[in-house]
Formats: C-alpha cells, structure tokens, sequence
C-alpha cells in the first residue's frame, strides 16, 4: 500500500497533466470573449476550420458576435470579426502582438527556412527599395519584357497568324503571370551563355515553363503541407519538390544570370552580410518565389473570368486601355512596334484599379494571425475591452468579416466593376458600417507590418497582363454560359484563392 501511493498520485499526476494539455480545465474567466473549445480534445475546431474556414467562422461569428475564443489544435484563437476593430490589433506593438514567432514555425514547415535575426527588416529594407517608388519603374520594365517574351513571341510568324488557340483560363492565366514574374524577379538567362537573344530568350520561356510546372505540384500540396496534414506518399513528394527548388533557384544558379533584381540581390547580399549559410539562403529563394508568384497568377485568372462574364465591365477597361494608349502615342498594328507600359501610364487607370481591387475583394482571403506576447487588453468599436490572455493567439479572417458584409459592401457576392469608384471618376475609399467611416474596407494584402511589401508591384503586373491580353488578343469563353467556378474551400487563409476547376477558353492574336 506504501508503495502504491506514490505510483497512483503519479499516474493521477500524469492524467491531470495530460487532460491539461488537451485543454480541459480551461474556462473563460471574467472580462474575456466567449469562449469555444469544440467538442474534440486538444484538436478542438481544427477539422471545421480546415474543411471551410470562411463558412465555419460564418458560423462562429453568428453564435458568438464580433469577438470569441476558440480552440484549433493546441492553440487559443481570438477571433475579431467587426471590422471598426481591427486597428488596435494591425498597430499593436510587436512586444505585445507578434507576427514572427507564428510565421517562423510556418515557414520552417513549407519551405525548410529558418529565418536568421532581422530577418523580416531586410525583407522590409529591400522591398520598399525595389518593389515600390521608384523601384517600380525598373521591376515594371523588366515584367513587360518579360511578358512580351512569352505572350508575343513568334508575332508576325506563320505558325502564329490568327489561328484559335484553346486552353484552359486558369491555367494560361496562371502559367504566364507566374512565369513573368519570376523572370522579372530572378534574372534572365545571359545571351553570351547563347551567343545571340533568341536563343538566351527561349531558355528563358523553356526554363520558366519546367519551373511552372513543378511549381504546380507543390502549390496543390501546399495547404495541407501547412497544416502538417499531408499523408506520408505526399510528404515524400513535397520533399522531393522541396529539395529540387533549392536546387533550381539556388544563389549559385540565380548569380549566374542577368537583370537580376535588386530585391533579389539585396536580400542576398543582407543576408550573406549577416552570415548565413548559402544552403539556407537556397531554402530563402523558394520563400521567396512562393510569396511573389503564389497569389498574382490566380488574381490573374479571376480578373480576366469577371471582365468576360460582365460585358459593361469589358468596355469599360478596353476603353480605358486604349485611351491610354493613345495618350502615349501607342498603337497596336500589325508590324508595329511592340507596344511598352511604363508605370506611369499604370497609374493612369481608375477603371481597372476598381476592376483589380473588385477582384481581390470576392477572391483573396488570407488569415491574420499574431502571437500574444503578454496579457493585453483589447478595446472593442463598442468600447468594451476583452481580456486577452498570453500564448494565446489574435486573428482576423478579411473575407468573412469585411470583405463580404453586405453593410459595407452592397451585395457583396457581384462583381462591380465600378464598386471602388466615385461618381466622377475617381478612386473611391469611403466605406461605412454602423455609421463610421471604415479604414480597413478590404484587405487582400493583409495589415499593419506583415502587409504584403509586393501590393504595389502585384497590381502593376496584373494590369500589364490585361493591357497586353486586351490589346494583342481576341479571347473569349469556349462555353460563354458556363458560370463563375466556386472557390476551392482547401485554400482559405492562404492568399488568392483558386476555383473548383478549370474553364476553357480561346484566344487569338488580332493582328
Ligand atoms: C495578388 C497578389 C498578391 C496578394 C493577394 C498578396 C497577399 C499577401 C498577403 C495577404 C500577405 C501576408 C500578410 C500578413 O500576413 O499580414 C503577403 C505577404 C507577402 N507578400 Fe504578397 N501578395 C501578392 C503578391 C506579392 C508579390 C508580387 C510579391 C513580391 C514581388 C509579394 C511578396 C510578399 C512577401 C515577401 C510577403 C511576406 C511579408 C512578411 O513576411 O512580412 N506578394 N502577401
């Protein structure tokens, strides 16, 4: 009986301790938003909040209001839903509210980088340089010749005259977004590697075109890879995938190019500086190139599907295209010069910036998401303050809570073009809800300090991409009655979102 004692009191020990780590004792305490464990230990909401996160925090934000805890996996998530509230938690100090520490773990899992210090302040030091003022002008040159190498070459050739081409949008779109970008950012194969431009600039198509396709495998691994959710065959394969990106966009491979970016090369440079290992910078490249063309292809996709599902929206942006044109003496003829878009004939374009922002609004839904550094409180627009306790987590899903409220925006499921425009023309950004004027009224580029450093850069890329697909082609639907796809539920919270499948059209050049 002595000695029985102590083994019981260590297995009730070890029970107690057990059902503690699973959550069970945890109760909401006063002042803290409702609370919501789910019904399955430790895992909690995980399976719901993976299976449909828009719909399930649908769900919770009906039961619960603008603020509840609930449980996914381990972790406690506070969910802000009102959109006049989002401000304290986007500006809250890093000391308080922490987007690292949650990035870092993410980021080891899906890329195998282990982020070094200062790691998020040279991304932010060489973004500002490169991807935005006058950086621009540089990055939007480069993604126009690279563009024009993939969508007009062979113009004027025979194999290339009026004929109907038929591809699926999705991919077309996707396929050449990324494959732009990705020369735009990471360099050109050298000519003297080929002894004349044709050659070096096949390379190019050809080499963008092997890393598109690998780059696929991965992107449809990629959600489940996040969550930790992928079956042991499909590990292997995102390993695989892993270990040849390192290998294709390796700093040894990338310095042997030409017209390499600078937010490329800095990065490199800052990092090399602060004494970090080539093999980790390799792993940095794949961070990179997923960050830069993982969204912009998709937004591509769903840009040109809205402007041939809405006619009035077409005429609208084709107006405006050739306007701008014209403006800058510009033309396409057949055997005309190719026509160049400098950023500043970019900034010039209020209907597709409406267009742009209309689509991210109905399709880029990412989940914001800091660590809670120390016990906080946190003020509600109605003047309540909630408890928020530390090793918790704060977040906002856009999408649910702004994106899609039918009090900011009217009939939030259409697409109006025009949406983000006043009555005269210009850029509209006044938005209401309960009467206050909104400074969070759509926000595919996330918030605060983790906004995406690529927004400026992204929307220049896809308006290039429409001006050349509107000026040089014919396309239209191949079944112009088929519908908008739905949204993949799979990819919640991470970005652009894909469609449920493919739809099939057809192009051809018009001259
Ligand atoms: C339509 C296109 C794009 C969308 C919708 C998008 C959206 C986002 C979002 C939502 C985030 C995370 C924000 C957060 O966690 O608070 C992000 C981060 C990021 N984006 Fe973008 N992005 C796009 C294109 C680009 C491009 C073209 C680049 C670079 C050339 C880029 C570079 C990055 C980087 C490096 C980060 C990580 C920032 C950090 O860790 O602080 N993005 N983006």
């Amino acid at each position: 009986m002595v000695l029985l004692l102590p083994i019981l009191l260590a297995l009730l020990a070890s029970v107690l301790g057990g059902l503690y780590m699973l959550g069970m004792f945890r109760k909401r305490r006063p002042n803290e938003p409702p609370l919501d464990k789910g019904t399955i230990p430790w895992l909690g909401y995980a399976l719901d909040f993976r299976k449909n996160t828009a719909g399930f925090l649908r769900k919770m934000q009906k039961k619960h209001g603008d603020i509840f805890t609930i449980q996914i996996g381990g972790y406690y998530y506070t969910f802000v839903t009102d959109p006049l509230s989002f401000g304290p938690i986007v500006r809250e100090a890093r000391a308080r509210l922490d987007f690292e520490k949650f990035a870092m773990e993410l980021v080891a899992r899906v890329f195998g980088y282990h982020s070094g210090t200062n790691d998020h302040k040279l991304l932010e030091k060489a973004s500002t340089k490169h991807l935005m003022g006058d950086g621009l002008v540089l990055m939007t040159q480069a993604m126009m010749d690279n563009l024009q190498n993939l969508m007009l070459h062979g113009v004027g050739s025979v194999d290339r005259e009026k004929k109907w081409q038929q591809d699926g949008l999705f991919n077309y779109s996707y396929n050449i977004v990324f494959r732009a970008g990705y020369l735009a950012l990471f360099g050109n194969e050298p000519i003297k590697s080929h002894g004349n431009s044709e050659k070096a600039k096949k390379h190019d198509r050809d080499h963008s075109e092997e890393l598109f396709g690998e780059f696929r495998k991965y992107d449809k691994l990629f959600p489940r890879l996040a969550y930790a959710v992928l079956p042991p065959k499909d590990k292997l394969e995102a390993e695989r995938l892993k270990r040849l990106f390192w290998n294709m966009l390796s700093i040894k491979k990338t310095l042997q190019k030409e017209n390499i970016s600078g937010w490329i090369t800095d990065q490199f440079q800052d990092r090399a500086d602060n004494g970090m290992p080539e093999y980790m910078q390799d792993r940095f490249m794949l961070l990179l190139l997923w960050a830069s063309q993982g969204n912009t292809g998709p937004a591509s996709f769903w840009l040109l599907l809205y402007l041939m599902k809405h006619p009035e929206a077409m005429k609208a942006v084709s107006e405006e295209v050739d306007r701008v044109l014209k403006e800058n003496g510009q033309e396409v003829k057949p055997g005309g010069a190719q026509i160049n878009l400098t950023r500043d004939m970019l900034l010039k374009t209020p209907v597709l910036d409406s267009v742009v922002e209309e689509t991210l609004r109905l399709t880029a839904a990412p989940v914001l998401i800091r660590a809670v550094k120390e016990n906080l409180n946190l003020k509600i627009s109605s003047g309540k303050e909630y408890a928020i306790r530390k090793g918790d987590r704060v977040a906002i899903f856009p999408y649910t809570a702004v994106q899609m409220d039918p009090e900011v925006h009217p009939e939030p499921e259409k697409f109006k073009y025009n949406r983000f425009l006043n009555e005269d023309g210009t850029k509209k950004s006044e938005f209401f809800k309960n009467g206050k004027r909104l400074k969070y009224f759509t926000m595919p580029w996330g918030a605060g300090t983790t906004i995406c450093p690529g927004r400026f850069f992204a929307v220049n890329e896809l308006k290039q991409f429409v001006f050349l697909m509107l000026s040089y082609f014919e396309f239209e639907l191949v079944n112009p009655k088929e519908e908008i796809p739905d949204i993949d539920p799979n990819r919640w919270g991470f970005g652009t979102m894909q469609p449920t499948h493919d739809v099939q059209f057809k192009y051809r050049l018009r001259y």
